[in-house]
């Protein structure tokens, strides 16, 4: 017997895979270089708020709304990015220098995958069959019965609720099936389908 599981997840998450940025390996090393300095626990300094090194710290600066400084999937909208791309903005970052373009790169690349701190670096390791059981699931868009849409993977379906897997944090979510618009109930179900 032939078993189609996961048959459309595998395909976003091939489409995705290319060239996926792990945060502790490509993002934390540019911080840690360009930022703790001045946005660190360890140096006890948090400019205008910010400390990068705590990751506890760092999620709550991650989030798909307007206040939020890196938006999941959206580097075009993440003030984090503006700061450190735009040399004319009055917090231009860090304040006397430039990122390179590779790191600013990276940077972006890393937002554009969703932001996370432990996902990319799994699903890197995917590519290499040996471990396919680690994929995770591709970021897709869900939009609820009020129009609201939010960037998450699927995890499952779980009795009426779909559970979700946050990009910014990993958290998996349950949420209601029948809070979801018809478009993307059908997405949970077409992505759980057996
Ligand atoms: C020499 C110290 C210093 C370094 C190095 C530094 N920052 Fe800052 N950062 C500040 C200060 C000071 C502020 C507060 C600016 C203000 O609100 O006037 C700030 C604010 C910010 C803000 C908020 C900006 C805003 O418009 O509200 C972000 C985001 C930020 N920094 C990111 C970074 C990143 C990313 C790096 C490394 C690439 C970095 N900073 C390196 C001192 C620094």
């Amino acid at each position: 017997m032939i078993l189609f599981r996961h048959s459309l997840p595998a395909l976003f998450l091939t489409a995705s895979l290319a060239g996926a940025v792990d945060f502790k390996k490509d993002i934390q090393p540019i911080l840690e270089k360009n930022c703790y300095e001045c946005h660190s626990e360890k140096a006890k300094k948090r400019k205008g708020g910010f400390v990068f090194d705590d990751l506890e710290t760092f999620k709550l600066d991650i989030a798909d709304t307007d206040v939020a400084q890196i938006r999941p999937g959206k580097p075009g909208e993440s003030h984090f990015l503006e700061v450190i791309v735009n040399e004319g903005h009055k917090n231009h970052m860090p304040p006397n220098d430039t990122l390179s373009r590779g790191d600013i790169n990276k940077i972006t690349d890393w937002i554009k995958e969703g932001a996370t701190f432990d996902g990319t670096s799994q699903t890197a390791s995917a590519t290499t069959a040996s471990a396919p059981k680690k994929q995770l699931p591709p970021i897709m868009s869900w939009t609820n019965s009020e129009g609201k849409t939010i960037k998450a993977g699927f995890v499952r379906l779980d009795g009426e609720s779909v559970v979700l897997r946050m990009p910014a944090n990993g958290q998996e979510v349950p949420y209601p099936l029948a809070k979801l618009n018809a478009a993307s109930q059908q997405q949970a179900k077409d992505a759980g389908a057996p």
